[in-house]
């Protein structure tokens, strides 16, 4: 029986998923017509159900999608995760007013990419998947400039191996990385790519984003104390899957869930501590949900929450009108 639950903190919710979901709900309480998003506004389900349900939103993954909604919509909010600048020309092009609730620290890496891209450099993007949102969106500033690495040499449809890509100029090539990667295999990545191009250039300030970090930062304080981890986060949550993974590796017994409904299938025989810990785009209620499924089998559950919350908040993005200029 479950004796013991190490909650993990921070969990849950980072500052640029709190300025997409809010955009989106503000959004669609101020649209007469139903209110797109282009892509999944966070990688969650719950969340997008939850938009789907409660608000007039749908979900497109092409802006010529728009077209085709039954009921119209002029309004088209971008997801957290970033998009290419073609995407924008396209929503002008449609005559859509336009949301854009990207996170501000993917939109360091895209200014990053511009400015490299200006100056004549490679970018070795570092990615978990070429078809992740996030890669496509930074790609997107300056495709003939980048090639996408995987990280610690995962390879895949369209990801090159760090140990052996290759540069046109090896002495003008700069890395940067997804925001949500893992933070160890990702410093491995970049040392690998260094013995290889010594003038390689590492921005000053890492991509790799704070919630990323301290999420796994707090399941790494956690690990040596519990006997299994669960992870709630959705399988196309990159900054979650990376959460699982490194449960895995330190705990050796860890399950992802997407809500408590996954409980069912799990056997947790022999487990006496369990750590808990959720994706940045995963709402604390489902956490919670857990907790007291294991409180109602154990009324003397102990629940340890240690650490600190993060206190960073983002700015609210603007609506741009159809015709109005670009933001730069
Ligand atoms: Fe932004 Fe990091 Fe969250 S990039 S959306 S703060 S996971």
């Amino acid at each position: 029986m479950v004796e013991r639950i190490h909650l993990a903190k921070p969990r849950g919710f980072c500052a640029g998923v709190v300025m997409a979901i809010q955009a989106v709900e503000k959004a669609a309480r101020a649209e007469d017509k139903p209110v797109t998003v282009y892509h999944s506004i966070v990688h969650n389900h719950t969340v997008v159900e939850r938009l789907e349900r409660g608000h007039d939103v749908h979900f497109v993954e092409s802006l010529d999608d728009i077209t085709a909604l039954p009921d119209g919509s002029e309004t088209v909010v971008f997801s957290a995760h970033g998009i290419s600048p073609a995407v924008r020309e396209r929503a002008r092009a449609l005559g859509l007013a336009t949301i854009d609730a990207t996170c501000p620290l993917v939109t360091k890496v895209h200014t990053e990419a511009k400015k490299y891209a200006r100056e004549g450099y490679t970018i070795l993007l570092i990615g978990d998947s070429a078809r992740h949102q996030e890669v496509i969106g930074t790609r997107g500033e300056a495709p003939e400039h980048t090639i996408i690495v995987g990280v610690l040499g995962k390879t895949g449809e369209g990801l090159h191996d760090p140990h052996t890509v290759e540069v046109p100029d090896p002495g003008r090539v700069v890395v940067l990385t997804q925001t949500t990667l893992s933070v160890d295999d990702t410093r491995r990545t970049v040392d690998i790519l260094k013995a290889r191009f010594p003038r390689l250039v590492v921005p000053p300030s890492e991509d790799l984003c704070y919630a990323t970090k301290n999420r796994q930062d707090a399941v790494k304080a956690i690990a040596p104390q519990v006997d299994a981890f669960l992870v709630l986060t959705s399988t196309h949550s990159s900054n979650g899957m990376r959460l699982l993974e490194l449960a895995r590796d330190l705990c050796g017994r860890a399950e992802r869930l997407e809500t408590d409904a996954d409980l069912a299938h799990l056997d947790l025989t022999g487990v006496r501590s369990l750590g808990i810990t959720s994706a940045a785009s995963t709402p604390d209620d489902l956490v919670q949900n857990v907790v007291a499924h294991f409180r109602r089998l154990n009324p003397k559950l102990e629940v340890i929450e240690e650490g600190e919350w993060e206190n960073i908040e983002f700015r609210e993005p603007k609506k741009i009108l159809a015709g109005e200029a670009l933001p730069r």
